[in-house]
């Protein structure tokens, strides 16, 4: 139904390492290495999250081999965009310059799997030909920067791909939510109306980590178990698992829990941290251009967070 014909990303240039962090809460990058596996990060200091987006767009279009005007849709995803309204994507399309749809969905932390899924939906009708989709965060300003159990893991940037009907490389996906709060919740700003009696908690991120761990490494490992069973493989026909990068332990619980090595997943979370919706699409463009991939090579992409919703896809390149 439709195949990824083009990849790009994009990450703010400040790097904050786990040494400067270790002055701001009491942490150390020793145990951020060992318990997260995460070396440093970037935080934008002047880019919006659709800033972000616009310059992953423009990687992946060029790679693509495509121009903005080729597009019949642009699908972003982002918890953490500088407007509610306009959502990323208007904006995305305002400074490509396309005259495309754009719309927005949120799925946290496995949106970039949630945006291939409606795309599939839109390819089925016959609405599109070419749609860009774009994961983009700037976690940075929804992060209690004094709560050491979360400003640790998040990082900023962006990740998209270009998707052109025609060729049957998304093959099948699994997708599931179980609405829950308590794990994981970014509350927004309560506002200021005057009628409104209850209180919120604070505008950044929650996260209960052990729950959320657990939940990761049987997300993934069910997930992936379902997509093989459902298409007759094993893991051997697999070139690479690419996780939503959340922390290195899940991964290699999840490699141990599913008879395999770690390096049937693709791991860059030592540079970024955790990028919610832009950690696929970030994975992806780097296999991609290191020419990691080839033609024909099943790769599952498997994400799980806020929602709660976790998801997986099994694609053909
Ligand atoms: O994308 C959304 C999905 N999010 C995730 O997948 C995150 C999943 N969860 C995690 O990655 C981990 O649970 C965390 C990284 C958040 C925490 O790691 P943990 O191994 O679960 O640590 P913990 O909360 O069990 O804490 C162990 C110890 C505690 O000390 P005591 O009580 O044993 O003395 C904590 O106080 O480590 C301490 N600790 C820290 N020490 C230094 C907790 N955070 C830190 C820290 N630096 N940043």
């Amino acid at each position: 139904m439709f195949h990824i014909i083009g990849t790009g990303m994009y990450v703010p240039e400040r790097i904050v390492t786990n040494d400067e962090l270790s002055t701001m809460v009491d942490t150390n990058d020793e145990w951020i290495k060992q318990r997260v596996g995460i070396a440093e990060r970037r935080v934008s200091t002047e880019e919006w999250t659709s800033d972000m987006a616009y310059k992953a767009a423009l990687a992946a279009l060029e790679n693509a081999n495509c121009k903005p005007e080729d597009l019949d849709y642009i699908i972003t995803a982002t918890v953490s965009g500088e407007y509610v309204s306009p959502s990323t994507a208007c904006m995305v399309q305002k400074l490509l310059g396309a005259t495309c749809p754009a719309l927005e969905l949120n799925a946290a932390c496995s949106a970039f799997l949630f945006l291939l899924e409606t795309a599939a939906g839109l390819f089925a009708r016959k609405k599109a030909n070419k749609i860009l989709v774009v994961g983009a965060e700037r976690l940075s300003g929804i992060m209690d920067w004094s709560d050491r159990g979360t400003c640790i893991i998040f990082g900023d940037g962006a990740g998209a791909a270009v998707l052109e009907s025609g060729v049957d490389g998304y093959l099948d996906s699994v997708v599931t939510v179980q609405g829950n709060d308590e794990v994981i919740k970014i509350p927004t700003n309560i506002g200021c109306s005057p009628f409104f009696t209850k209180e919120n908690d604070t505008p950044y991120i929650h996260m209960m980590g052990q729950e959320t761990f657990k939940y990761a490494v049987s997300s993934i490992c069910n997930d992936v178990n379902t997509l093989l069973a459902q298409n007759n493989l094993t893991l051997d026909d697999i070139r690479y698992i690419v996780p939503h990068q959340a922390n290195k332990r899940i991964i290699d619980f999840a490699a141990k829990r599913l008879k395999t090595t770690e390096d049937k997943f693709y791991m860059n979370i030592e540079r970024y941290g955790n990028t919610s919706s832009a950690s696929i699409p970030i994975a992806l463009d780097e296999l991609h251009r290191a020419g990691k991939l080839n033609p024909g090579d099943y790769i599952i992409l498997t994400a799980f967070g806020g929602g709660l919703a976790n998801a997986a896809c099994l694609i053909r390149w």
